[in-house]
């Protein structure tokens, strides 16, 4: 595809992949490369290791490989360096990384490279009738990644920044509606790059004197609507601050409906304040998809049964993935129901706290089923504990 002159997106798209080591990718993914045809011919970024057959058919289409002067890796991670050896031993072609990237490149193929530039952060380098500026960005996610700024056409190479996974036959964010275009990038930043905030507001300062006419990511659609950029953007340095939102949410697992029980009438309570609430199962909704909500939340209730004298492994393992994901500024409650070890929810509370929630109070916990007294201390606990008492109560 020429997105304009001599410059296309080779796109190899990975329609199969439901889930992207533990994040479910329900609309698969694609790993971008992107061709720049010239006096000097660029290539940026490669595809995954299986995609190797549809990425150099895509190639082949525009030029033969073996014309590639200039490949420019932005990220070493697997699933857009792949095939940087079989471009480079098919092409002859100089390799361009950040300094990390060099040494993470040699780390992943086990070799060096005979014909590499490391640039450094903010460099400007002349390929050809091509200019391009190279701002170091690590940490956006990882230690050697870095943006490409084509600076003749004003255009963003920004690697996994601003992507989403998201497959299909549009190239173009404004082709699909924004609701999911959007959702899917905010559910690619919590799951992805929200625990590098600090890292993603100086980037977001380091390209801000940039006049950037399209945004090219390595996952997903293009940006190239200017309000599509400006919202992009804005919407990475309101999820960089780490501000909590406006919603809800309720996540529980349940054993034998009585934790279920207790989420539902959370879930009551919180719409009768005008809470927007939302309620997860775990046993159902996959935990990418319940990150991906965080960003909105202001309030998050957690509950779970007791099995074992530990909560139930799925609510566990939220609460490790959350730990690593670094949220912070929303406040969280935690309910349940036992058997006999009630002890066991100190180490629940103790986890919640581990993975970055304010808890302004003890949780809530019932032993086997809820009857109607400890229903209305549910909600006594609910009002007096976590919700916010300026918030109006309606009637359902
Ligand atoms: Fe899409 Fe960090 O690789």
């Amino acid at each position: 595809m020429e997105l304009i002159r001599n410059i296309f997106c080779i796109k190899a798209i990975d329609w199969d992949i439901a889930n992207f080591h533990g994040y479910s990718t329900p609309f698969g993914t694609t790993y971008n490369g992107y061709l720049i045809r010239g006096e000097k011919n660029i290539l940026i970024d490669t595809a995954k290791y299986y995609c190797e057959n549809e990425f150099f058919e895509k190639i082949e289409n525009i030029l033969p490989v073996d014309r590639i002067d200039f490949v420019i890796s932005n990220h070493a991670e697997m699933d857009h360096s792949g095939l940087i050896e079989k471009v480079i031993a098919k092409s002859n072609a100089t390799l361009i990384c950040s300094p990390k990237g060099k040494e993470n490149l040699e780390k992943h193929f086990h070799k060096k490279f005979e014909k590499i530039i490391a640039v450094e952060n903010g460099q400007i380098l002349s390929l050809g009738n091509t200019t391009f500026q190279f701002f170091h960005t690590p940490m956006v996610h990882w230690p050697d990644s870095m943006c490409a700024y084509f600076i003749d056409k004003k255009i963003l190479f920004s690697s996994d920044a601003f992507g989403q996974h998201f497959a299909g036959a549009e190239f173009f964010a404004d082709e699909v509606g924004s609701d999911i275009i959007f959702r899917e990038a905010r559910k690619y930043y919590a799951n992805i790059v929200n625990p590098y905030g600090a890292a993603v507001r100086k980037t977001l300062a380091a390209i801000s004197g940039l006049q950037i006419e399209m945004i090219l990511p390595a996952h997903g659609l293009i940006w190239r609507k200017p309000d599509d950029i400006k919202n992009i953007v804005n919407k990475y340095s309101a999820w960089a601050s780490n501000q909590s939102g406006e919603k809800v949410l309720i996540i529980y697992e349940t054993m034998w409906g009585s934790t279920k029980k207790m989420a539902e009438k959370c879930y009551i309570e919180a719409v009768k304040r005008n809470y927007k609430a939302e309620m997860f199962n775990l046993d159902i909704r996959d935990i990418s998809d319940i990150v991906a909500e965080m960003p909105e939340a202001k309030i998050v209730l957690f509950g779970s049964s007791i099995l074992h004298g530990q909560i139930l492994p799925k609510m566990a393992g939220l609460l490790t993935y959350l730990t690593g994901l670094r949220f912070e500024k929303r406040k969280a409650w935690t309910f349940g129901s036992y058997g006999w070890a009630r002890s066991s929810f100190e180490r629940f509370e103790a986890l919640v706290k581990a993975a970055g929630f304010e808890m302004p109070c003890n949780g809530y916990y019932v032993q086997f089923v809820p009857d109607e007294n400890s229903i209305q201390t549910l909600i006594k606990q609910l009002k007096s504990g976590i919700f916010d008492p300026s918030q109006q109560q309606e009637h359902l």
